[in-house]
């Protein structure tokens, strides 16, 4: 008997680099003096910049085949997407707002670092549930080829996506590293963090304080 073609997992591999991401940005805040508030929104952009750069890659490839194969999956993905937009707006206000008034009121960078955690706490659980849920559903309603044909429009839509990769390479393990063409297999290459970030911070944002 022919062995089954591999199966195609949309999110995995991208979701590790997200969660990397995240992490170093809330760890950096976490590490923050109130006069290093400038470097530390610069890597909370960092990271709203690749979450944000993701949902465009999700809601251009992903989507419209959750609403042809799992509409009812796709309304609840629509419905995390939405909540997880709000509270990473409102991070994006958090940041400007300690910008503003740090180190003058150092508890702004505390409050930042708390609402960086916070969105994490969300986007980990969102993740989890596109990789444990909405994607073994799909491999259930999908023929393999559609996946296969998703992932070559998205590729020549994207032709440097493995970028997010030599970004965050240290989120792969060995193997991964080497399928997704990210450096030597057994190193882990030096991070090349030129990537996607929000724009400049908003003048005359306030702290949202939570
Ligand atoms: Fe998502």
């Amino acid at each position: 008997m022919q062995d089954a073609p591999p199966l195609i997992d949309l999110y995995t591999l991208p979701h590790k680099a997200i969660r990397a991401a995240v992490a170093h940005a809330a760890m950096t805040v976490g590490a923050t003096d109130p006069d290093g508030i400038a470097e530390a929104a610069s890597a909370v952009g960092e990271a709203l910049g690749e979450l944000a750069a993701h949902a465009a890659h999700e809601e251009e490839f992903i989507d419209p085949l959750l609403e042809r194969r799992l509409p009812d999956a796709a309304i609840e993905v629509a419905e995390q997407h939405r909540r997880l937009g709000a509270t990473i707006d409102g991070v994006l206000r958090q940041r400007d707002g300690a910008l503003a008034v740090a180190p003058e009121q150092p508890g702004a960078v505390l409050g930042l670092y708390r609402a960086l955690q916070r969105l994490a706490a969300e986007n980990l659980l969102h993740l989890d549930h596109e990789e444990t849920v909405v994607m073994p559903a799909l491999w259930v309603v999908t023929p393999p080829h559609e996946l296969q044909e998703l992932m070559a429009s998205f590729r020549a839509a994207h032709p440097d996506a493995a970028a997010l990769y030599r970004r965050w390479p240290a989120a792969l393990a060995a193997t991964e590293r080497r399928l997704v063409g990210v450096g030597e297999a057994s190193t882990v290459p030096a991070p090349e963090r030129q990537g996607p970030s929000y724009p400049k911070p908003r003048s005359g944002a306030v702290t949202s304080g939570r």
